[in-house]
């Protein structure tokens, strides 16, 4: 370095000229090349992992400081980049509202009415419709025609601060276009994913045996919300104007004509948009929108009208969070006749025989739907879970025309059957009695208790049927118990059927015995030596596994995810559940009532444990595990904190922390975290879009808060 640099290298990025910023960027990025170099390519770092790292969130400070130098070979934007650990926060100068939502066409003409009534105006004034797109809003701050900042909608008033990742978007200029651009201009809009490009993705994604994302709007949202802009830069977002925030000078006085000044400047706007004044034109829009759905290239979930005059959009202003001048009109579930070809029955980890109906593959709103659910024998004789008809008693046979219906990101369920078409030689679909997977018998359980006889037929086999066997080793693996990079269901299926891992003990014996295998893993296809060091080193890296995610990979009938943690904090280590557990199955009473003792624990899960425990083939891999992992004892819940003991309910978007990470956080702090709002709980932390629970906890008294009040109560602000 010469003297100058060294010199520029020590002053505070705060304090830096614009001139300085940009040859210190200039230094970084051939400082971190060079390291990125000798650390990934031959091995030798010459500095260590905390200079390499103040190196690099040196040159993203700077970046954000000054997004404009970001460089086209900023590190910042290579894959591996170390990630911020979070956002800035930044605040939307004028509030970023939501819309109230109109669900049938009279829910629009009221909308109308009310408008005019509000006004008094004897003319229909003129509403604007356009799509409402499936993504995630975004406002761009523009200082004298250049791009300064892009925040995310946050709670409305405080969002995360995303310039660098909105900067990697094609559709977001940097520089407006055009003479006479006002000082200060605030864009907003929505960003989305095509559906193409989320199929590419998880195309890649499911190659890579990799967890697929869930849909477009999801993975737009967390690509943009990614603290390494590097990767936000490989997802293909896009960006559609359709809004505004602070604006120094109005360049028109409708919603049409703001739509069109961005438009010139250089912005996306959606060519569907349109200006009408009558009720009946505007729901004739919405119609033929809805039916062009499927074929449009990204999500919408709706149609939304503005009030085309700004000037009557100030007087109508806003209630509560929702303009008086705007209203979503929200698509119903979509629905779609096709024919039911095959009906296939799967079997899962617990045996239970579950038919999936086959369908002449159909598309509903975007998506291809070639599967729907049937849920179990009864289902398919039009026999509710009430033991009342369903679709009027009408059954499902293989050949029938079915109507399907598809929300959201639910599966496709069958609402319905067209008997008139039904062909005269169709039979009634029997529903087997014999495992297909293994032979063993199917049985439908009577409970004990009630002498209800149970709606899923279960095959009996356990562990000698492959298909609960894989089934069940693909739990295992999951996300929410051993959760093993790389192992994903294609690659257990493959092992399985190779003979390379029968039981979940297998899979840590996988390295060991590669090594004197004849065909090594790294020769298999689609294998290398990389990836197969790299699953061995994800499977070691969990020979140290959380007490309950242990206790859960076992996929003991029963015992979800709570439930083992329950049994992790009441047992605390796995020499005390091992102990229990053998005394359970000798019939010891006093471990039986224990069990029944831990609050959320019945007779249904005692006698799963029972039985599982009882089982020999069990116990051996349960044996053959514990010779391999070792589970991690869980702490004992922290008695002292102010939440110990409550019962906590999530809703709404948390912005600071994912809903598992919150879930787990609550749980350390001896809080039990439940899905749904009582009388028995005690607390309601409420993010922003928090509806229906939240209501029923203020009709209940139960104490509500938001994130950081929640954060601050339990001291991790
Ligand atoms: S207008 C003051 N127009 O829907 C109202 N919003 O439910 C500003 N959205 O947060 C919003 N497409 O993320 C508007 N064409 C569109 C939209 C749209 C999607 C989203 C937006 C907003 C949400 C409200």
């Amino acid at each position: 370095m010469s003297n100058e640099e060294l010199n520029l290298a020590s002053l505070s990025v705060d304090i830096l000229s614009e001139e300085q910023a940009k040859s210190e960027l200039a230094r970084l990025a051939e400082a971190l090349l060079y390291h990125d170099a000798r650390y990934h390519g031959d091995d030798t770092p010459e500095i260590s992992d905390g200079e390499y790292d103040q190196l690099k969130r040196r040159n993203l400070a700077i970046e954000q400081r000054f997004p404009d130098l970001a460089r086209a070979d900023s590190p910042s934007r290579r894959v591996g980049f170390a990630a911020l650990d979070k956002f800035e926060k930044i605040n939307h100068s004028i509030p970023m509202l939501s819309l109230g939502n109109a669900f049938t066409d009279e829910d629009v003409t009221d909308f109308w009415d009310r408008v005019c009534k509000f006004l008094k105006l004897d003319k229909a004034p003129e509403l604007t419709a356009e799509p409402k797109i499936d993504g995630l809003s975004l406002s761009l701050r523009y200082e004298r025609g250049k791009l300064v900042s892009a925040g995310t909608r946050g709670d409305g008033v405080t969002g995360e601060n995303v310039t660098l990742n909105a900067k990697t978007i094609a559709d977001v200029p940097s520089v407006l276009m055009g003479d006479d651009i006002p000082d200060i201009v605030e864009i907003r809009g929505e960003v989305y994913m095509t559906k193409q490009s989320f199929a590419d993705l998880n195309e890649r994604m499911e190659r890579e045996g990799k967890p697929l994302y869930v849909n477009p709007r999801n993975t737009a949202a967390g690509s943009l919300r990614q603290l390494d802009s590097g990767i936000t830069a490989q997802r293909p977002l896009k960006f559609f104007a359709y809004a505004w925030g602070e604006m120094s000078e109005m360049p028109s006085d409708t919603q049409m004509g703001m739509v069109q000044q961005m438009e010139a400047w250089g912005f996306v706007t959606n060519p569907l948009m349109n200006v009408f004044d009558t009720p009946e034109s505007l729901l004739e829009h919405y119609h033929d929108i809805e039916e062009g759905r499927s074929a449009l290239p990204y999500d919408i979930d709706g149609v939304v009208y503005k009030v085309n005059d700004l000037a009557l959009q100030t007087r109508l202003s806003f209630r509560a969070n929702n303009p008086r001048w705007a209203i979503a009109h929200k698509f119903p579930a979509e629905k779609a006749w096709t024919i039911l070809k095959d009906i296939e029955i799967q079997v899962g980890r617990t045996g239970a025989l579950t038919p999936v109906a086959r369908l002449e593959p159909i598309t509903v709103g975007g998506v291809v739907v070639t599967n729907a659910t049937l849920h179990n024998e009864d289902y398919i004789r039009g026999i509710g879970n009430d033991g009342k008809p369903l679709r009027e008693g009408r059954d499902l046979r293989v050949g029938d025309t079915v109507m399907i219906q598809r929300a959201g990101d639910v599966i496709p369920q069958i609402l319905d059957v067209d008997l008139q078409k039904r062909a005269a030689d169709s039979a009634e679909y029997i529903f087997p009695t014999i495992c297909p997977a293994c032979g063993s018998k199917a049985v439908r359980e009577e409970n004990a208790s009630s002498g209800k006889v149970d709606s899923i037929r279960r095959c009996t086999g356990g562990l000698i049927c492959p298909a609960q066997a894989v089934e069940q080793l693909k739990h295992f693996v999951g996300r929410n118990a051993f959760d093993i990079d790389g192992l994903g269901d294609k690659q257990v299926d493959a092992f399985y059927r190779d003979g390379m891992i029968m039981n979940p003990a297998d899979i840590f014996t996988l390295r060991e015995r590669d090594t004197r295998s004849l065909k090594r893993l790294k020769d298999r296809e689609g294998w290398g030596s990389t990836s197969a060091e790299k699953l061995f080193d994800a499977i070691d890296a969990r020979r140290d596994i959380q007490f309950y995610r242990f206790i859960f990979g076992l996929g003991i009938r029963h015992v979800g995810e709570q439930t083992a943690k329950d049994l992790a904090k009441t047992y605390g280590g796995i020499d005390a559940f091992s102990a229990a557990m053998k005394a359970l199955v000798g019939g010891d009473e006093a471990t039986m009532s224990d069990l029944l003792a831990i609050d959320g624990i019945g007779s249904t899960v005692a006698n799963g444990l029972k039985a599982f425990f009882s089982e020999s083939r069990n116990v051996s891999v349960y044996e053959a595990l514990l010779e391999q992992v070792k589970p991690i004892p869980t702490e004992q819940a922290d008695s002292s904190s102010s939440v110990s003991g409550k019962t906590v309910v999530f809703t709404g978007s948390l912005e600071r922390m994912t809903r598992d990470e919150a879930k787990a956080m609550a749980e350390r702090f001896g809080a039990k975290v439940s899905g749904s709002v009582s009388a028995k709980t005690d607390i309601v932390v409420a993010g922003p879009g928090a509806g229906s629970k939240l209501k029923k906890a203020e009709e209940l008294g139960v104490e509500t808060m938001d994130e950081d009040a929640w954060l601050a109560l339990v001291g991790q602000v």
